[in-house]
């Protein structure tokens, strides 16, 4: 199981470190990387961005495939657009969005992340 992310402020790295699991960084001037395991996409929110470069790496060669979920990083005081570009992913390849976290996310939000991870992955992870 890999967590294939996008920072621009590292928020979403440092949660990514934290959740201590095998990772790849998608980046933003050249997404296009093949993947060969199974994925959970974890990216921030920042209404006009993101969503176009995510999508240039899941549709590259085999990669959509192996597309398991979204989770996302946001902030609740923009209320209707909380972690809009996740939920636009999770639309658009109709699958789902486990896990939302604002900023770089708490311990506890950790805890929670990997017990949805483990829901949907086939091989279990440590929790
Ligand atoms: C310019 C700007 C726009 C943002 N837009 C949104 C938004 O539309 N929805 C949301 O939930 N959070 C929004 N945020 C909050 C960020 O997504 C949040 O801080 C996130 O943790 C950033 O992750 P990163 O540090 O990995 O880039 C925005 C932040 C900035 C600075």
């Amino acid at each position: 199981m890999l967590l294939v992310y996008m920072t621009i402020t590292g928020n979403v790295k440092d949660f990514i470190e934290r959740v201590d699991m095998k990772s790849h960084e998608i980046n933003p001037t050249n997404p296009f990387h093949e993947v060969s395991e199974d994925y959970i996409v974890v990216v921030p929110s920042y209404e006009n961005m993101i969503t176009e470069e995510v999508s240039d790496f899941i549709d590259y060669k085999g990669n959509r495939e192996h597309l398991l979920g979204f989770a996302s990083s946001g902030n609740l005081n923009f209320d209707d657009l909380y972690c809009v570009n996740a939920k636009e992913l999770s639309a658009k390849y109709s699958k789902p969005l486990i896990f939302t976290f604002e900023y770089a996310g708490t311990d506890k939000d950790l805890e929670n992340f990997k017990k949805e991870v483990n829901k949907i992955a086939v091989s279990p992870i440590n929790v």
